[in-house]
């Protein structure tokens, strides 16, 4: 089972990668009072962590969205709106990860419409080979190989969310076979890459 991943990222990969985008945004925002919006649930860990990385009076709110069918299709609902406006703010979206974009670009044009003072993206990883639309991405934490991805928020049928390290499938039907058979993955405490 051990080789069916590879550790891409370890938690403290993670934790200084994190703490570098937050001095980033700290850095940039000086003197504003950035909106910091989550979208669940994939990007709630990261969402947490970084928001104590940034040093201002930063604020939050959610938004939950689903694709339509399956894979992405550009298409997205909106399952849990923002609970205030953004119109007049500086918003950060903060994502787990950008793949082909087709999700982002929906999002954003959404929020833009809103009108805030300023709108940029903040995502952990980026799989920039498979971008389809071109996104800017303001704030990114890794560029992310062409490969499924688990851990740190990131999912395969709603689990390994809670891995604090990410790692790269290298055989997704083994995956898709037994989603569950991956359980070496859920190591102890002690384990190096925590
Ligand atoms: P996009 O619209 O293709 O950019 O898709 C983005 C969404 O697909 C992300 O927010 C994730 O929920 C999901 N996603 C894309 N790549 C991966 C991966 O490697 N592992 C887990 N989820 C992924
Ligand atoms: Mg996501």
């Amino acid at each position: 089972m051990q080789e069916q991943v590879t550790v891409l990222y370890t938690a403290d990969d993670i934790r200084e990668r994190v703490g570098a985008l937050g001095a980033g945004i700290t850095r940039e925002y000086a003197g504003r009072e950035p909106v910091l919006i989550s979208v669940l649930k994939g990007g709630a860990m990261f969402h947490a962590d970084l928001l104590r990385a940034v040093d201002l009076h930063a604020s939050v709110d959610f938004m939950s969205i689903s694709s339509y069918g399956e894979g992405s299709s550009g298409v997205v609902r909106i399952m849990k709106d923002l609970d205030r406006d953004i119109g007049g703010r500086h918003v950060i979206v903060v994502e787990d990860i950008v793949d082909t974009g087709l999700t982002l670009t929906y999002l954003l044009s959404a929020l833009r419409s809103r009108e805030p003072a300023s709108l940029e993206v903040c995502a952990l990883l980026d799989k920039s080979v498979r971008r389809i639309t071109p996104l800017d991405i303001r704030f990114r934490g890794f560029d992310c190989p062409d490969k499924f991805v688990l851990g740190y928020g990131l999912d395969f049928d709603e689990i390994y969310r809670n891995l604090p390290f990410i790692v790269a499938v290298e055989d997704v039907d083994a995956l898709s076979d037994d989603p569950r058979a991956f359980v070496s993955l859920l190591g102890p405490a002690g384990d190096p890459y925590r």
